[in-house]
């Protein structure tokens, strides 16, 4: 997809195609922006406000035909209710304006109006995001795309220029953002795990601090990854460990971030197999690594001063002659002995030897990406991923950097006695229980035995990452989000 480019600029310096403005509801009271405009539109705003076509209702878009401010049509986008104005709903007002903007193309130009309960550099960003991400077409394969005008510029109208910086690092996060999405919606015959280490590849060959290799079926083998092998072995299409490092000339400290993703590129469950009712969405059982993987690009793009390596397990789970089976005792990379129950339980013993491979490599803060569990989708459904780790302040810088990039994540609790969860008769644990009691903190005392010494934290993130429809929001699409990148993006340079 052709990016849209961000820029900013002074009232009326440049022509535009359509001006919009942020109005919360009711609009009887315009904020001060969009009362000046309607003032220069002579009080075109305000008859339509008064007729009840402009309302401020969130996920709106009136737009009027003008001659004022160099732009040939105003549109007035609804925030919702005023007390809940926030960064999400800016973004979900830009995503409306860019969807109503697909009629006409050209340059979008949007006024910050700074008597919003939001700082500018805030708003501009959520504007951006919001064009940006709202403006995503996931229907990449349609061989007779919609009839559509490209959106090619957006720009934010200012007295400000010092948010030009701001605005193009935020335009760079969304690009990488789509671009996770891109991944998560590819079909699964075309996303195999050695295209993801392939497109890993490309993105590292793009920037000098950036490298990426990988391990393939031997190496993984000698490796001595044995839980990883396991779920890989039913498959034709060969697995991969893709390992990115990110070393930036300016790195302070001491820290080495480590991002670890579960990249299972189609999940059918194994020899526990899923049913098929909605089994097509179990391609973007790779959005957690795929996130990790444009994160790297990201941080790279941007030049966060923090070393950082990313481990990706990237494999099919497939049924078949060569599967693994429930009552499998496999041996993972770190010594431990595994009792297979569930076989589409896969996604924690892929992680379990990316985690300790990751902690080998010298990661000091270790955050993992997966969609690991239908039960984490029950409990907080798509708003939200949940964040389970074994160091508090480091669950909390995630809480935080969560809530300020506007990708949500809600602390879940860890406790000793839950390790019994994962006790095995026979083996030092097992995968699965037959209890159907706390799927995904058990998960997470599995993944702790495999964490090593040091903060780790477990980011389970199968509602955000995809969705089943659209949440009436600026994603404003059924299907990847790229989920984590704006996160992950944020985490680091909260530690920089
Ligand atoms: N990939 C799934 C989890 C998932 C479910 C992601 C729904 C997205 C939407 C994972 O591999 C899985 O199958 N988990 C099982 C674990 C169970 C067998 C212990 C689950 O959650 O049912
Ligand atoms: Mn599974
Ligand atoms: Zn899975």
């Amino acid at each position: 997809m052709a990016e849209i480019d961000v820029a900013v600029a002074r009232p009326g310096e440049t022509e535009l195609d359509v001006l919009a403005v942020a109005v919360p509801e009711p609009a009887t009271r315009l904020p001060k922006a969009a009362a000046a405009l309607d003032e220069r539109l002579d009080a075109r705003l305000s008859a339509l406000v008064e007729a009840g076509e402009i309302s401020g209702r969130r996920d709106t878009a009136t737009v009027v035909h003008s001659e004022t401010d160099g732009a040939r049509r105003v549109a007035v986008a609804g925030l919702g209710p005023e007390v809940d104005v926030d960064a999400d709903s800016l973004r979900t007002a830009a995503a409306a304006v860019a969807r109503r903007a697909k009629e006409f193309g050209g340059t979008i130009g949007w006024i910050l109006d700074e008597t919003l309960p939001l700082p500018p550099a805030e708003q501009m960003r959520a504007v951006v995001e919001g064009v940006l991400l709202g403006a995503y077409d996931p229907g990449r394969w349609k061989t007779m795309p919609r009839e559509e005008r490209r959106i090619g510029r957006l720009v934010l109208v200012t007295e400000d220029a010092e948010l030009g910086q701001a605005a193009e690092r935020a335009q760079r996060v969304a690009a990488w953002t789509n671009r996770a999405r891109d991944l998560s919606n590819m079909p699964p015959n075309e996303l195999t795990p050695a295209r993801l280490a392939e497109t890993a590849e490309e993105i590292a060959g793009e920037d000098e601090h950036l490298s990426a290799e990988w391990l393939g079926p031997e190496e993984i083998h000698q490796q001595g990854m044995g839980a990883l092998a396991a779920v890989a072995q039913g498959s034709h299409n060969p697995p991969r460990l893709i390992v990115m490092r990110y070393d930036p000339p300016g790195a302070t400290g001491d820290t080495v971030l480590g991002l670890v993703g579960k990249a299972i590129t189609f999940d059918t469950g194994g020899i526990s197999l899923k049913p098929g009712q909605g089994m097509e969405d179990m391609k973007h059982d790779m959005s957690g690594g795929g996130a990790v993987v444009a994160a790297m690009g990201a941080l790279a793009e941007l030049e966060t001063p923090v070393r950082t390596i990313a481990v990706v397990a990237a494999t099919e789970n497939m049924p078949g002659g060569g599967a693994y089976r429930p009552g499998d005792i496999i041996t993972a990379m770190n010594g431990k002995t595994i009792e297979v129950i569930n076989t589409d339980a896969e996604g924690r013993l892929v992680l379990a030897d990316a985690l300790w491979y990751a902690r080998q490599q010298g990661a000091t803060h270790l955050l993992d990406l997966a969609t690991l569990t239908g039960a984490m989708v029950i409990a907080l459904g798509d708003q939200y991923a949940g964040v389970f780790a074994n160091d508090e302040p480091w669950r909390d810088l995630i809480v935080e950097a969560g809530e300020e990039s506007g990708e949500h994540i809600w602390p879940f609790p860890m406790h000793p006695r839950w390790r019994r969860y994962v006790d095995s008769d026979y083996a030092d644990m097992k995968n699965a229980s037959m209890y159907r009691q706390a799927g995904s903190a058990l998960a997470a005392a599995f993944l702790q035995e495999f964490a090593g010494e040091g903060p780790w934290a477990h980011a389970d993130i199968p509602g955000p990452a995809f969705l089943s429809r659209s949440r009436g929001d600026y994603l404003t699409q059924r299907g990847g989000t790229g989920y984590g990148v704006r996160l992950i993006v944020e985490l680091a340079s909260r530690i920089a």
